[in-house]
């Protein structure tokens, strides 16, 4: 099995519907009316729709042990396909939508990642990410929450949500709170906006990987700046599929992005939403074993871990 990394998984999008049922019984809640289909798939239609099935997961959240559970629970999941990293997209703002004070979900966080890597030798971090459509103002809190309560679990920040809503310089000062205290930055861009949208974050926000930009191949010159810049492109073409953005594997540019000289890495975003796996993602991606092991060393090299951490993961999977 090849060795695998994973930069692009969001915590609440890594439920399983099965999942989001136990935590949802064991707080005593019902799981949302029109949240699973008959067939026991989580039921939306598009993008918007998308992230309010995301918002009615989350509502089967209760404690900081449920938070516990999930990130273990998706470790343990993905340590099975091959993985020997995962950076996981975390937001301080669910947490706070519970009345969970951010150290004791942090520290959930945290007991998680170490019961996964004790019992399945995975390494763990968090990316902790702000949410778009809440606003600049909010990610500014996130990015002060984080930083008033440092941990070396926590090593970079991001931002997903609604990409057509504000610009990415609207959110610089967030981001350049976190550049300037050595945290790596990512954003959620070209995903369901143009190559426009990469072109602001690149320009407006000091990030050296971009969640998804897959839409940059519709750019050539854009395309020639982010092999120029060395940007990381996390790409998730199961997600992309599944949300509309290309109408399967042989449509979706992840072949062109390596053409172009882009480099890109393989993630799932929030699996069972979009019916994938990272070992899906592997093995749907139509590229051959030398490639696939050159992606995860990139994955590693991107990622936001320190670089003793880094040298590390890079013996573990070899050449
Ligand atoms: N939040 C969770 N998944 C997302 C995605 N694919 N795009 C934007 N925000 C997200
Ligand atoms: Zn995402």
């Amino acid at each position: 099995m090849i060795a695998k990394a994973e930069l692009h998984c969001h915590l609440e999008g890594s439920i399983a519907p099965t999942l989001a049922a136990q935590l949802a019984q064991r707080n005593g809640l019902k799981v949302p009316d029109g949240l699973v289909r008959v067939d026991g798939s989580y039921e939306w239609r598009d993008f918007l729709g998308f992230l309010a099935a995301y918002d009615r997961v989350c509502t089967a959240l209760h404690t900081p042990q449920d938070f516990s559970d999930v990130i273990y629970s998706y470790l343990a999941s993905v340590a099975a396909q091959g993985a020997v990293y995962v950076e996981m997209f975390c937001s301080p703002e669910r947490p706070r939508m519970l009345n969970i004070p951010y150290h004791a979900w942090l520290q959930a966080l945290v007991d998680g990642i170490d019961r996964a890597g004790r019992e399945f030798g995975i390494t763990g971090r968090i990316v902790a990410i702000c949410i778009r459509h809440l606003g600049p103002e909010r990610a500014l809190a996130v990015a002060k929450a984080v930083l008033a309560d440092p941990h070396p679990y926590v090593v970079g920040f991001g931002m997903g949500g609604d990409e057509a809503k504000f610009t990415p310089a609207d959110f610089a000062p967030a981001y350049r709170l976190m550049h300037d205290k050595g945290y790596g930055c990512t954003v959620h861009a070209g995903e369901v906006v143009g190559p426009e949208s990469v072109w602001a974050a690149i320009n407006d926000l000091p990030v050296t990987r971009i969640g998804h930009g897959v839409r940059s191949a519709e750019d050539p010159k854009l395309l020639d700046e982010l092999a120029r810049r060395g940007t990381v492109l996390e790409v998730c073409p199961g997600s992309n599929i599944a949300l509309g953005i290309y109408p399967n594997r042989a449509a979706h540019p992840l072949h062109r992005l390596i053409g172009a000289g882009v480099r890109i890495t393989l993630n799932s975003d929030d699996p069972p939403f979009f019916h994938t796996t990272l070992g899906d993602e592997y093995d749907k991606s139509g590229l051959g074993d030398e490639v696939l092991r050159h992606i995860t060393r990139t994955a590693i090299e991107a990622s936001f871990a320190d670089p003793a951490t880094k040298a590390r993961l890079l013996r573990e999977v070899g050449p």
